[in-house]
């Protein structure tokens, strides 16, 4: 009892004394809430799982005979946790491996499926333990929907017709009856298709007139098989990061016969990719120019979605940014390409910053799914055998599930700059929205890592009288949650919120995350 009366203790006062020494910078916000904008689909909440690293086996599948407790093979305890997400969509099997998949080697008995070599990722053993029918149990355990993405690189559009048929079609035809024979009666739901990943690299170093001509043959070969309507969504393979030309050839050429097309940007440190940045003990510089290189996604989404607008001025084509996260040096402190990385109170941040800049951008951005669920790259959950954590970016995705199917609201924010050397950001980055249960949601990033922040917020013609929320931060701003410990970045119920005449007024922590909800 004395030590841990000691501790509460220290605690305290090392609270007091960061909090001496914090200034607090002032913000101020106009939030529009009789000018309701686009709905923020579910979908932007996505999850994508690849074959990489320990991403699928030990992070999903640990099979049927494990210790680890499972369902039919999958972890208990992360489709558990997944599902407090309410993950809506996952993208799976890849990635790079997407095009290198045979779908054939994942479906029948598993003691009868060949074992492979993961070509992509370190030429590692692939069991095929886990295939369609697993993936499927998987989402369908987690109440997620189905993202396949299919081989354009190498194999034939048949292989692609047939994957879809074994996979959707109630019909009594070969590949329908083989699904029934392998265990599933019914069809399953396969709502988004993405045909092609990264064909610019990975996928087939093509040229973006090359690529638009096989994704035009491919879709030909493409069939819904009687889904219920409405019919999967078509993902065309899209853009690395700033290459405009991708997106404007493959719009001019293709965009009549797709219905979305994808584009992927990391968040790099500013040097060699491959050096990698340091996940911990990074400096300010580094805290600084990883969030300047995530808000660069503002610009680059919207350049991206003014070429869109060119050939698709009724915005039919949605913008899938199906990859996007941190991507920084192992934990082996070199660059691996297991890509398992630490993930700290940092990417938390990172991640709320994403959010709010893709509610801003619902008119054309329909989903995304972060890099990646499981061990792989800005993870929501990291395991190590039976043992399981919660990262920090897990945290952020949870406090911001109120914004799923919520109808975005305008909020004018203006901030003053955190500025370090040659590098400035913003301190503060929102958004606000209006949630199926009426209340309104608004979302805060505090990106300066010195200072709280003081936001005040005029709510104009919103007349609230309630207001709670939830708050992530930490005292180090590299804080992470460790195996086995209680986690030292987790929500927790925010009290810094106060509300007097048609105003809001957040007292918030630097570096932190924020969102409330007002009634
Ligand atoms: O997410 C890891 C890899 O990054 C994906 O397989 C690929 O599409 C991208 O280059």
């Amino acid at each position: 009892m004395k030590t841990m009366i000691g501790r509460l203790l220290a605690m305290s006062a090392l609270c007091a004394a960061s909090h001496a020494l914090a200034a607090t910078q002032a913000a101020t916000a106009q939030l529009h809430a009789d000018q309701p904008g686009p709905t923020i689909p579910r979908y932007i909440y996505g999850q994508f799982s690849e074959h990489l690293g320990s991403g699928i086996y030990d992070g999903i599948w640990v099979g049927e005979k494990s210790s680890i407790p499972n369902v039919r093979g999958i972890r208990s305890d992360v489709v558990r946790a997944l599902r407090e997400l309410k993950v809506p969509l996952i993208r799976w099997p890849g990635g790079c491996f997407a095009d290198d998949y045979n779908w054939r080697d994942g479906i029948g008995p598993r003691d009868k499926r060949p074992g492979r070599k993961n070509n992509w990722w370190t030429g590692k053993h692939e069991s095929n333990q886990f295939g369609t029918h697993e993936f499927m149990d998987f989402a369908e355990q987690v109440g997620a929907d189905a993202y396949i993405g299919v081989n354009l690189g190498s194999a034939p559009p048949r292989d692609m017709r047939d994957w879809m048929e074994y996979m959707t079609s109630d019909g009594d035809n070969a590949l329908a009856n083989e699904r029934r024979r392998n265990g599933r009666d019914q069809p399953f739901k396969v709502p988004v298709v993405g045909i092609g990943n990264e064909s610019w690299g990975c996928g087939g170093n093509m040229r973006p007139e090359y690529y638009a001509d096989e994704y035009r043959r491919f879709q030909t070969f493409f069939h819904n098989n009687g889904q219920a309507a409405p019919a999967a969504i078509r993902v065309a393979s899209g853009a690395d990061r700033e290459d405009y030309n991708w997106t404007d050839v493959v719009m001019k050429q293709a965009g009549a016969k797709l219905d979305a097309l994808s584009l992927h940007y990391y968040t790099l440190p500013p040097a060699d990719w491959k050096e990698g940045g340091k996940a911990t003990r990074f400096s300010k510089e580094e805290w600084v120019a990883i969030l300047a290189g995530a808000l660069r996604i503002d610009d680059i989404i919207r350049r991206h979605a003014a070429i869109m607008d060119k050939y698709d001025p009724k915005k039919r084509v949605g913008l899938y940014v199906d990859e996007w996260g941190t991507w920084y040096r192992s934990d082996s402190g070199k660059f691996d390409w297991d890509l398992r990385q630490q993930n700290t109170l940092r990417d938390g941040v990172v991640a709320a910053a994403h959010f709010n800049i893709f509610h801003r951008h619902t008119d054309r951005v329909k989903q995304t799914s972060i890099a990646q669920t499981m061990n792989v790259l800005q993870a929501m959950i990291l395991t190590d055998g039976p043992k399981m954590v919660l990262t920090p970016t897990y945290y952020a995705f949870k406090m911001y599930v109120p914004f799923q199917d919520a109808t975005a609201l305008p909020l004018d924010v203006s901030s003053p700059s955190y500025r370090l050397g040659a590098t400035a950001i913003p301190s503060i980055n929102a958004s606000a929205a209006k949630g199926k249960d009426g209340k309104i949601y608004i979302g805060i990033a505090n990106m300066n890592p010195d200072d709280n922040v003081q936001f005040s917020v005029n709510l104009g013609t919103l007349a609230a009288t309630k207001v709670s929320g939830q708050v992530l931060t930490a005292q180090q701003m590299d804080q992470f949650n460790e195996f086995g410990k209680s986690p030292a970045v987790a929500a927790q119920p925010y009290r810094g919120a106060t509300l007097a005449n048609g105003a809001l007024t957040l007292d918030l922590p630097a570096k932190s995350v924020v969102v409330v909800g007002l009634e």
